[in-house]
């Protein structure tokens, strides 16, 4: 290989490495080797040293019942105690733990100790209302204070929480309440989004009415926008009334390790989204961990990790990770591009952020923003603080990249890209900021004590530099337990035959660097698209077309994006005539619209195209390897032989209107 094809490595400055918990790449192998060594001792010792434990764990790892392993199965810890009372018994109480920024820009900063007593609170109100143990309570909030005490003082009580994005219709939420059987429902009012209140309760209201509710018997709603919300008498209490005479002190429930912390719905290749379920003491670990090696968080750091807590990065990064290390984080209820597209970086240099974690897609649209508005540029603000960026959701293409290392980290700050997934709980595959040399769009090597591989259709390592399929060779403390209610379902997803039921299927394609042996992530190898970082199964958009009175059949496809990295694609035949000119625009708006209130606005197709029928074999499956070539505008090149109709393609060319 010549000079020119070898990627640039951007090396971490020699104060980086000095001061880093990983110092160097013989720190990253040892740490690599003493878990290959002796596996259950590096995650024992970690577990031991980073973790409270009410009751020391004696096992470390269980596969007795493999593949649903078990993690310090015999230890006892309570997660909020971690996050919250072990720091104010640190003498960290009067740290500042989160500094919220509201949409409008109004800034509210909680101490551990202020959050220890609003979490007690708002537990001993749960507590009043007979949650317990166990019980299963979905949260349905926007970017807010209250999310993060919500989710904490479930974590408290030991009840299991389960997070919907307060972006998803109400048919999402009912059908999440539905099948974890939750028995309390925590909402808002409402949100305020880009200088909008946009309401939250009566999308809320819509989901109980739906039937299939009936497990809710407490609804608390946090008032944030002061509009109108209908409140039950008996069942819908407001969140400050259910506080307001509740002590600041509660003592925590302690649980098993293997006490599920939380579900979270993710979307599969089936039409139906699975309730991943959470540990207790692997999670919590793990999220130490990674806030420790992969953000090398220092304790008087200003932390900041973009995502919704609707999503897994926003409970691991925003919920527990940054609380469990006494850090002080943002919690940012607005978005990017509000009040202007200088938001996050006015941000940055506003509260003196020295880590900061967000996703390729944001990256993009405010390269795009600062390209069109030179005062939206980052470099009108002084990001000097920044200490180490990171990336997350989606492979980062190398020139945004670039941009984001240049710009934003004044070429100074590594890209941690890191790798991983609802399922697994924290970072899989990711660079050390003192440690790894970085490759533009390359996630590069394990997380210590990860064992990651790219192996073929029968479970065998390819050689670097061949593409194959991404999996894990060990369980790791923070994975996913099971599916919430369908422990077939989490065997045939992530522990298929096809592999003997010994390797963890992630669902991504991954090549390794001949040279480096570096990972890049080549892309879902199911039929599940990463549209902005979000996770969307096509069946699921496929069940909600066919749901519309006029739709006949449908097919979903991803075609990359620019902006989005992926964007949907819909083929859609009607059950009346084929529409054309205006009234294909018409229909085209309606099935959006119909597709943002069944699923939600991120789910929404941005290209839909009529025909008669889809291409079909004759033995009548789509074709939608067709469908794909389609979709980015490309010429049919494969045989089309097999295909009962040809003449449909042409139909399904263009986009319609
Ligand atoms: C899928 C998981 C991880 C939290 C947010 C998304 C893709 C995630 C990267 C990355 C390339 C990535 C994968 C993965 N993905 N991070 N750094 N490089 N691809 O969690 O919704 O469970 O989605 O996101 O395809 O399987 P998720």
């Amino acid at each position: 290989m010549s000079n020119e094809q070898q990627p640039r490595l951007y090396y971490p400055s020699e104060e980086m490495v000095k001061n880093a918990a990983v110092s160097g790449m013989d720190a990253y192998r040892a740490l690599c080797k003493e878990a290959e060594d002796d596996y259950e001792g590096y995650w024992a010792r970690q577990a031991r040293e980073l973790v409270e434990w009410k009751k020391p764990f004696t096992q470390v790892l269980d596969e007795s019942n493999a593949p649903f392993f078990k993690w310090f199965a015999d230890g006892q810890l309570n997660v909020s105690y971690n996050c919250l009372d072990r720091n104010v018994n640190n003498g960290l109480g009067d740290k500042v733990a989160l500094i919220f920024e509201a949409d409008n820009g109004e800034v509210t900063r909680v101490t551990y100790k202020d959050l220890l007593a609003r979490v007690c609170k708002f537990s001993n109100a749960l507590r009043d209302m007979g949650v317990k143990k166990g019980d299963r309570v979905v949260i349905y909030l926007p970017m807010s204070i209250e999310g993060v005490v919500a989710m904490q003082a479930c974590a408290r009580i030991g009840a299991t929480h389960s997070i919907v994005f307060g972006g998803f219709s109400a048919q999402a939420l009912r059908d999440r309440i539905n099948d974890a059987g939750a028995v309390a429902l925590i909402t808002s009012d409402g949100q305020f989004r880009g200088g909008k209140a946009l309401p939250l309760k009566p999308i809320a209201d819509e989901a109980l009415g739906m039937g299939g509710c009936e497990s809710i018997k407490n609804v608390v709603v946090v008032q944030r926008t002061g509009g109108a919300c209908t409140m039950v008498e008996g069942r819908d209490k407001w969140f400050h009334e259910v506080c307001a005479s509740q002590a600041e002190t509660c003592e925590p429930e302690w649980v098993d390790a293997e006490h599920p912390l939380f579900l979270l719905y993710t979307s599969g290749s089936t039409g139906k989204p699975k309730g991943v379920q959470h540990s207790t003491g692997g999670y919590l670990l793990h999220a130490i961990l990674t806030m420790k090696y992969t953000f090398d968080i220092k304790p008087n750091d200003v932390f900041w990790c973009t995502a919704d807590i609707g999503w897994v990065t926003g409970h691991t990064y925003i919920t527990y990770g940054p609380l469990a290390c006494g850090a002080t984080e943002i919690v940012f209820e607005g978005v990017p591009t509000y009040p202007d597209a200088g938001r996050f970086w006015k941000m940055i240099q506003d509260h003196k952020v020295n880590i900061f974690y967000t996703a390729p897609t944001a990256i993009r649209s405010l390269i795009k923003a600062a390209e069109n508005t030179p005062t939206v540029h980052p470099k009108n603000y002084n990001l000097s603080s920044l200490r180490i960026l990171g990336s997350v959701g989606e492979p980062i293409n190398p020139a945004a990249w670039e941009w984001y290392h240049e710009n934003v980290g004044g070429g100074r700050c590594p890209i941690v890209d890191t790798f991983w997934q609802t399922e697994t709980g924290g970072h899989m595959i990711t660079p050390l900021p003192g440690a790894t040399p970085l490759v533009p769009g390359s996630c590069t090597l394990p997380f210590p004590g990860i064992i990651a591989a790219v192996v073929d259709e029968t479970g065998t390592e390819v050689p670097n530099g061949q593409g194959g399929i991404l999996v894990v060779k060990r369980p790791w403390p923070s994975m996913i337990r099971t599916i919430w209610g369908d422990p077939e379902r989490f065997k045939k997803s992530y522990y298929p035959d096809d592999f003997k039921g010994q390797l963890y299927l992630a669902g991504d394609g991954a090549i390794r660097d001949k040279e480096t042996g570096y990972f890049t992530i080549t892309g879902r190898i199911d039929d599940v698209l990463n549209v902005s970082g979000h996770r969307m199964g096509t069946m699921e958009i496929e069940s909600a077309l066919v749901a519309h009175e006029k739709v006949a059949e449908a097919a979903v496809v991803g075609r990359p994006d620019d902006l989005t990295g992926e964007a949907i694609v819909a083929f859609v035949v009607l059950k009346g005539a084929r529409p054309t000119g205006e009234d294909a625009k018409a229909m085209i708006k309606d099935l959006q619209n119909w597709v943002g209130h069944e699923i939600g606005p991120i789910a929404k197709p941005k290209d839909i195209r009529f025909g008669e029928n889809l291409p079909k074999t004759r033995s009548g499956k789509i074709m939608r390897r067709l469908l794909r070539q389609l979709a980015k505008g490309e010429e049919i090149t494969q045989d089309t032989s097999t295909l009962e109709n040809p003449a449909i393609l042409d139909q399904l060319k263009q986009p319609a209107g």
